[in-house]
């Protein structure tokens, strides 16, 4: 599951195809870019100039941060007149152009919404995706990761995708993500990697209440319920007036 691992095979693999393509794709005679025009568009009018196709396409790669190669035939580090850009062959270029066709439906919705004064703000391919190729939350993704291959794992998957994206809107690094992805791992049954997820989070944000409130929570859901009632007294400490603490300690008799 871990995405380094699928990225490894995926690099051993372009490398056996550029091995095994190099010869032929010399032999080819080049294209030109950008082509004269198109060939292949089945949403972007064929009308459209192509220059302005190409800063669309450069906006699809920015907006998913990935490379043309990504949805079109070719390969990194070759010129881009030896790329395909017309074949449908990768499943991506399929999936994008579904995407084109969602995102041109939202946007005529969006524009036809009551009282709307002057244009509405456009969905982009960044609106959801916001320079990753596959838009899930930071809280999923550890889910997804410590359910296939346990906390462990998944925190490893955490300091990498930190390490890379901190600072970029792709992922929320706030303290809130690895809380929900704790608790929720807690209330499918997975208590370990919840409390292993929380440990960790509590060495990055140490003073948190909140913090305290999800510990003592997921205690409650184990059936433990004096070292829950430590949990929410920390969480009183940390902040007197985090009043979700002091209702639990009510509803458990503790004051
Ligand atoms: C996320 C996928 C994706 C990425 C990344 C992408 N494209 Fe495309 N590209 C498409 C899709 C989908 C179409 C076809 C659109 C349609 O059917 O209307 C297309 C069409 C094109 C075409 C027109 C081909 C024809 O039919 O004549 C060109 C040229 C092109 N892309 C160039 C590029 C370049 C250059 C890059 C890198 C800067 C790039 N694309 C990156 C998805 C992508
Ligand atoms: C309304 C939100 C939304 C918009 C707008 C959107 N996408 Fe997506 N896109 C998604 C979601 C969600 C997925 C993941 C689907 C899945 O695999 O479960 C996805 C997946 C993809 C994938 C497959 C990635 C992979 O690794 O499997 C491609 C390619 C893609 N989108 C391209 C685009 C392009 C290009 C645009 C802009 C024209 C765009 N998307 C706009 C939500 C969106």
């Amino acid at each position: 599951m871990l995405k380094t691992t699928s990225v490894m095979m995926r690099l051993i693999a372009i490398g056996f195809a550029l091995l095994s393509t190099v010869a032929p794709l010399v032999a080819q005679a080049p294209g030109r870019f950008p082509p004269d025009s198109l060939l292949n568009t089945q949403v972007i009018p064929r009308s459209t100039p192509v220059m302005e196709v190409v800063g669309m396409m450069r906006n699809f790669a920015l907006d998913l941060g990935v490379r043309c190669q990504f949805c079109h035939v070719g390969e990194e580090g070759l010129p881009l007149e030896q790329f395909d850009f017309a074949k449908d062959q990768k499943r991506n270029k399929l999936v994008a152009r579904q995407m084109l066709r969602m995102m041109n439906d939202i946007n005529r919705r969006l524009d036809t919404l009551p009282g709307l004064s002057g244009a509405a703000v456009p969905v982009t391919c960044r609106t959801c995706h916001r320079g990753i190729s596959r838009p899930m939350p930071l809280f999923a993704v550890m889910i997804e990761a410590a359910t296939a291959a346990g906390a462990d794992s998944a925190l490893r998957a955490y300091r990498t995708l930190r390490e890379r994206y901190y600072g970029h809107d792709a992922y929320d690094f706030g303290e809130s993500s690895l809380n929900t992805a704790a608790f929720r791992l807690a209330r499918a049954g997975r208590f370990d990697d919840g409390t292993a997820i929380l440990n960790f989070n509590e060495s990055l944000f140490p003073t948190s209440s909140a913090l305290s409130v999800f510990r003592g929570n997921i205690q409650l859901m184990r059936g433990d319920t004096s070292s829950a009632a430590t949990a929410f007294l920390q969480a009183l400490a940390r902040d007197t007036s985090n009043a979700e603490a002091r209702g639990r300690l009510r509803s458990i008799g503790r004051k």
